[in-house]
């Protein structure tokens, strides 16, 4: 690992190996512990499902100037299969082998998928452009699986599987030495700090959570969904992230996480169902996640957060079930990068999500990645989509931009 690096400073860096060469990357120290001064920023990014289209935003986002660091929110990679053109990419001079026609379960197909994606030109810009953060949700193993139960493989053969998974993660991504697998676990959940701008407490929602409640899927809310006892993140990491934030003193404490914290309903009379696999699952835990940060003092709370393959903008209150209690902080969620594949702005249940969701200040179906600017005052989002995923080159526009001040939690649109 390199050694006495400057403070807020840009580095190249190339790898040799052998004979080989890398081509030239690019990245940014952090400020130095205690600066407060000027402003960082920080993309949002998450769901990469090759198979579903191109990583146009991530081309775009290689090209967006002065990214303290990319945020990747989970679903780096997909376990499903992979026809020989790629799926939805329909790339005809692409002529994949058979051995990614399959879903991943052993070391070596895992190993295959990131050196598939890893070849991708769009992501391999946007890994030598910025220096990226990262943490998992469910497709870097098996889609919704909890801790040590799958969602649809063999659970006899699921830790052997998750080894594998997490192997490969380690193996491929940028984390360090203390977060080496052991077995079928590994140390994802971790702290970063900017400055005194930023403490990023980057939580790992899967691998230490009980399992769905209620059949999973979206479901009207069981007694055992309300059980107090219930975790998302489990009882060491729970208490990690309060010493974190009690002893935090950054002006703004960035929560980069997997599934939506905040309430979703999709419908506006009840009997309401929620998304048993998000916070909405875990009642007894999200209140607990609130509480810490109302005792810590945490003035200032911005959670990051992907999965839903849509971006939205909304104020994380106090009581959901009270839209006029007050915010206690933003939760920015971003679209995924090419899962879902082409997107619309306004998908079907857009004015239902709206209404049924009056803390929801922002909605938009199409792909596309967050970009977050930040300093004393306040933070900005601004909402980055593309229109088309199915063929390469679609341009980057601005679909929406927020800002929430320091001091006062809440969105207002720019
Ligand atoms: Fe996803």
């Amino acid at each position: 690992m390199p050694e006495g690096l400057s403070p807020r400073t840009r580095y190249y860096y190339r790898f040799r190996v052998g004979s080989w060469t890398s081509p030239t990357g690019r990245t940014r120290t952090s400020p130095a512990a205690g600066d407060a001064s000027g402003s960082l920023r920080f993309a949002a990014v998450s769901c990469q499902a090759y198979h579903d289209g191109y990583f146009t935003a991530l081309r775009h986002l290689a090209q967006e100037g002065d990214v303290d660091a990319v945020l990747h929110l989970g679903d780096y990679l997909y376990e499903y299969a992979v026809d020989a053109h790629g799926g939805d990419r329909a790339d005809p001079s692409l002529e994949l082998p058979d051995r990614f026609n399959k879903e991943t379960v052993t070391l070596e197909d895992y190993r295959l998928r990131y050196s598939l994606y890893h070849r991708d030109p769009d992501l391999q810009a946007a890994h030598a452009a910025h220096p990226w953060i990262v943490t998992w949700d469910d497709h870097e193993v098996e889609n919704n699986y909890a801790d040590e139960i799958p969602d649809g493989s063999p659970p006899e053969a699921f830790l052997a599987r998750r080894a594998a998974a997490y192997r490969a993660y380690y193996e491929n991504l940028p984390l360090r030495p203390p977060q080496q697998p052991s077995g079928s676990s590994l140390q994802l959940y971790r702290r970063l700090h900017f400055g005194k701008l930023a403490q990023l407490d980057i939580l790992d929602g899967r691998q230490h959570r009980d399992d769905q409640s209620a059949g999973d899927g979206w479901q009207v809310p069981t007694a055992e969904t309300g059980r107090p006892d219930r975790t998302m993140l489990g009882t060491t990491q729970e208490r990690w992230l309060e010493d974190g934030w009690k002893n935090s003193k950054a002006v703004w404490n960035l929560v980069p996480q997997q599934t939506v914290l905040s309430r979703r309903r999709n419908r506006t009379t009840g009997p309401f169902p929620l998304s048993m696999d998000a916070w909405d699952g875990y009642p007894a835990a999200r209140r607990r996640f609130l509480e810490a940060a109302r005792t810590a003092g945490v003035k200032n709370l911005a959670v990051l957060t992907g999965d839903v393959h849509v971006h939205y903008a909304m104020d994380i209150k106090e009581d959901f079930d009270d839209s006029g209690s007050r915010s206690v902080g933003v939760e920015l969620v971003t679209t995924s990068v090419a899962s879902g594949g082409d997107g619309v702005a306004k998908p079907g249940d857009w004015q239902t999500f709206l209404d049924a969701n009056p803390h929801m200040k922002f909605y938009d179906g199409r792909r596309g990645y967050v970009l977050l600017t930040l300093d004393q005052r306040q933070l900005r989002a601004d909402y980055r989509t593309v229109d088309v995923v199915t063929r390469p080159g679609a341009p980057v526009t601005t679909a929406a931009s927020f800002v929430s001040r320091a001091g006062d939690p809440g969105l207002q649109p720019l």
